[in-house]
């Protein structure tokens, strides 16, 4: 349990203290093009989307970051508060800990808001046998989806933080099957936690019965670059050169969120940072944006902070959406825009 929450606190502090994004910003990338005459009152925007069934203010959502220790009831409810105030949806953090009998409060604590969407959190390692560890069972998922009363379940994949971080759990074979068996009785999100996804693996998770994909793409959080300041922390020296080898691996978050699209809702994610990142993310066929850090700091001082932040970014999307004549979002959608720098070199190498 101990060693769980400092694990956990260890994320939180070293991704608000340290730099743990690449220093390339692949949203810069996506230009959009301006509208000198919008005819369109700011007062008239709409940001409100269709999410999963539910409707959200505005197309953002907390992604997953943290519970099972006790040091997150705060973080957790300070989230929820102002998710539920906003009118937007919010994923905590993997429930591994808490379904494997820790603290559970700080996920339970969001049930006392009312929020438009909430998203449950298992990691695909942990579906299937790792070493000394047992898979999670029909019934330990039931229990996540219950603890949170959650609308969609999340199944993370995150082998680049298995394979740098201590003891990680670094089986991979049967993960597809275990989530194709999940989807028969769950409504479930693949998502990534920082590489982003491929063409071919969005089909195959489509194949499986996913009803979404959070692209988590490369260019946001690094859990490689986490792990590398953990490592040094620890004066282990080979780790953190493996953390520093794998730092900005993956997919860049925009491109993703084109190779991703397999005609199922997609949730861009990696790196958003501003309002004007996710009109980009919108106008490349993305339902909805989220992120994790950008609110990661506020979420330990109140939710009255979480809510300024996200309101300033949600000031910037609707500047804009003005400012390219688009009144809604379905019209961000099909906004013109030109892909350049790396993103276009990735986008024109690989499709
Ligand atoms: C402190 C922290 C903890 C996180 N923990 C989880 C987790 O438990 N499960 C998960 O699916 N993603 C987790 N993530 C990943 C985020 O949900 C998100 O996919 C990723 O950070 C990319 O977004 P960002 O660039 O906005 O941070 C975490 C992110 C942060 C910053």
């Amino acid at each position: 349990m101990m060693e769980i929450g400092n694990r956990k606190t260890d994320h939180i502090n070293i991704c608000i203290n340290e730099n743990v994004t690449p220093g390339y910003c692949y949203w810069d990338d996506i230009k959009l093009i301006h509208e000198a005459l919008p005819e369109i009152d700011m007062s008239e925007i709409d940001t409100s989307v269709q999410l999963f069934g539910k409707r959200l203010e505005y197309p953002f959502i907390i992604t997953a970051i943290t519970g099972g220790f006790s040091g997150a009831i705060k973080i957790n409810e300070n989230l929820a508060e102002a998710c539920a105030n906003l009118g937007i949806g919010m994923g905590v953090g993997s429930q591994r800990a808490s379904l494997e009998g820790n603290e559970k409060k700080s996920f339970e604590i969001i049930k006392e808001y009312d929020l438009p969407l909430v998203i449950a959190n298992v990691g695909a390692p942990q579906l299937i046998k790792q070493r000394d560890k047992t898979a999670f069972t029909a019934e330990m998922i039931d229990e996540a989806i219950e603890m949170v009363d959650a609308d969609v379940l999340a199944v993370h994949l995150n082998f680049l933080q298995e394979l740098v971080q201590p003891e990680g759990d670094t089986r991979a074979k049967g993960c597809y099957d275990r989530v194709r068996e999940i989807c028969r009785e769950h409504r479930v999100l693949a998502k990534e936690t920082g590489c982003g996804i491929s063409r071919s693996t969005a089909e195959r998770l489509k194949g499986a019965g996913i009803i979404g994909i959070d692209v988590a793409g490369m260019g946001g959080t690094s859990f490689s670059a986490v792990e590398m300041y953990r490592a040094q922390r620890a004066g282990d020296f080979s780790r953190q050169r493996i953390g520093e080898t794998f730092f900005d691996w993956g997919i860049p978050a925009p491109v993703s969120v084109l190779w991703a699209n397999v005609g199922i809702p997609i949730i861009a994610s990696g790196g958003i940072r501003n309002g004007l990142h996710v009109a980009k993310a919108l106008s490349l066929g993305a339902s909805c944006t989220g992120a994790a850090n950008v609110v990661l700091k506020e979420a330990t001082l109140s939710a009255n902070a979480v809510e300024e932040r996200i309101q300033d970014i949600m000031s910037e999307l609707k500047t804009a959406m003005m400012l390219t004549g688009a009144k809604d979002v379905r019209q961000m959608t099909s906004r013109e825009k030109i892909i350049t720098g790396k993103c276009k070199e990735w986008v024109q190498r690989c499709e």
